[in-house]
């Protein structure tokens, strides 16, 4: 009840200062479905509309600026419009933003990635992670010849038929209209963080392949506990089954060469998103042993019922190609950056966590490099199923992330609190967070204690 008037209070306060992305609302209700381009960048009652951004900050069109630590979904590992982004678009003033025909930046950036990912020789480009993660898939069926996946609960991997179950609560069905049980029926799921479940699961069918966000992303970046990732590798390989790691957003986030070199893993197939792209659109890839990636390589296998298909128009384009191999570069050169994002989520972990110890309120942190959860939940969950069943209050979510805007500070979503900073985001700014959510949890307590 008293939550709900903070909420309520939070909003009047937004509603009376951001006059101009109401008005923007109004037009984009008429013309896109539910006033966005996608639902998760909604937020009661309307969200705001940003105009630019530069390095760790955006402007709305009321004139706010925010730190942002939503970061384009994850995409802008170095910020808003950085230098090797900037060449990148000068470059292509002379090469073109789409060629249609082989070219050499491809081969060039092919041959970065595979001198960069452990465990991979091979790259073929898709143009999202959606898009990646469904080729990945084929791929993996057509190596093992089996049809099964199973995937983690709460694990996103993107719209892709096969793969869109078990996302959200109850975790189970069609997470989308449209989208017939029988289309999932080779699709099982599976709690993160169990290994037995996994076992019962690969026992049951012959499975394909095992699908994993290594830090479980949308669902609360949860981090695998102890030997999880190995232990799964180990599982899954025991059955005959493939392992892929969805590195959309792992990738060249938790260590320039992803998971795998992070937490000192092999996966069987790699699937890249987001930085890969260099913060263009059209970024996804999916990169493997040659001995699995050659079953794309039509010379090898002419009939085309025998290879597993990848293609499409807009695949390997020099825009994304080059800001993708830029930024990697960019990235490899300098990992003081990799430090500097180390520092940054250790002051957020740690320091949120140690305020709300001081708050005595039922909160935890979650996370690793580059990724952190903030749950309002009796204990630190575990998994996606946790995330939710273990929350006090969802108004709590709301009120942070109204708290948050108001006070200059940006992320996503109102339902989920969580971060994904970049790797120039400063101390200074994860401090002024933590500052601002120290103010929010006295707040916090003053409603709490009406009720
Ligand atoms: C782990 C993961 N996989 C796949 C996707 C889908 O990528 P895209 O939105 O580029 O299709 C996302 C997007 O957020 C993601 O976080």
């Amino acid at each position: 009840m008293a939550l709900s008037t903070f909420v309520s209070r939070l909003v009047k306060e937004f509603e009376s200062s951001r006059r101009r992305s109401r008005e923007l609302f109004e037009r984009a209700k008429r013309v896109l479905p539910g006033g966005v381009v996608y639902h998760i960048r909604f937020f009661e009652p309307y969200p705001v509309y940003v105009v630019r951004g530069r390095g760790t900050k955006v402007v709305d069109v009321d004139g706010y600026e925010y730190v942002d630590f939503w970061m384009g979904h994850g995409a802008l590992m170095l910020g808003h419009l950085p230098k090797p982004l900037l060449e990148a678009l000068e470059d292509v003033k002379s090469v073109g933003t789409h060629l249609g025909f082989p070219n050499e930046y491809a081969v060039e950036y092919a041959e970065l990635l595979t001198k960069i990912l452990p465990n991979v020789d091979m790259v073929r480009f898709c143009n999202s992670g959606t898009e990646a993660n469904m080729y990945a898939l084929r791929l993996a069926r057509a190596y093992t010849r089996r049809k099964y996946v199973v995937k983690v609960e709460g694990g996103w991997h993107g719209g892709y038929d096969a793969l869109h179950t078990a996302v959200s609560p109850p975790f189970k069905g069609p997470e989308s209209a449209g989208l017939p049980e029988e289309y999932l029926s080779l699709t099982r799921s599976v709690p993160y963080n169990d290994i037995e479940a996994l076992e019962k699961a690969l026992k049951a069918e012959d499975v394909a392949a095992v699908v994993v966000e290594p830090v479980l992303g949308a669902a609360g970046c949860i981090a695998p506990h102890g030997n999880y990732l190995k232990e799964l590798v180990e599982t899954a390989h025991r059955y005959g089954t493939l392992v892929i790691f969805d590195e959309v957003i792992t990738g060249f986030r938790l260590a320039l060469g992803g998971a795998q070199q992070y937490f000192g893993v092999k996966a069987d197939i790699v699937v890249l998103g987001k930085i890969v792209g260099g913060g263009v659109a059209g970024a996804g890839a999916i990169a493997s042993r040659s001995e699995i990636m050659e079953l794309l390589d039509h010379v090898k296998i002419p009939d085309p019922r025998k290879r597993s298909f990848h293609g499409g128009t807009f695949t390997g384009n020099p825009l994304t190609i080059i800001a993708g191999k830029k930024t990697v570069e960019y990235l490899s050169k300098n990992p003081q950056l990799y430090e500097n994002l180390d520092q940054v989520s250790k002051v957020l972990l740690n320091e949120l966590q140690r305020a709300c110890e001081e708050a005595n309120i039922e909160c935890f942190t979650t996370g690793a490099r580059g990724m952190i959860g903030i749950h309002f939940t009796k204990r630190r969950p575990f998994n996606a199923r946790e995330v939710h069943e273990l929350r006090w209050s969802n108004d709590v979510y709301r009120a942070l992330h109204k708290y948050s805007l108001l006070r200059g500070y940006l992320y996503l979503t109102e339902k989920n609190a969580h971060l994904l900073p970049s790797a120039i985001h400063t101390i200074e700014e994860a401090k002024g967070f933590v500052e601002t959510f120290r103010s929010f949890l006295f707040e916090l307590k003053r409603y709490l204690s009406r009720s």
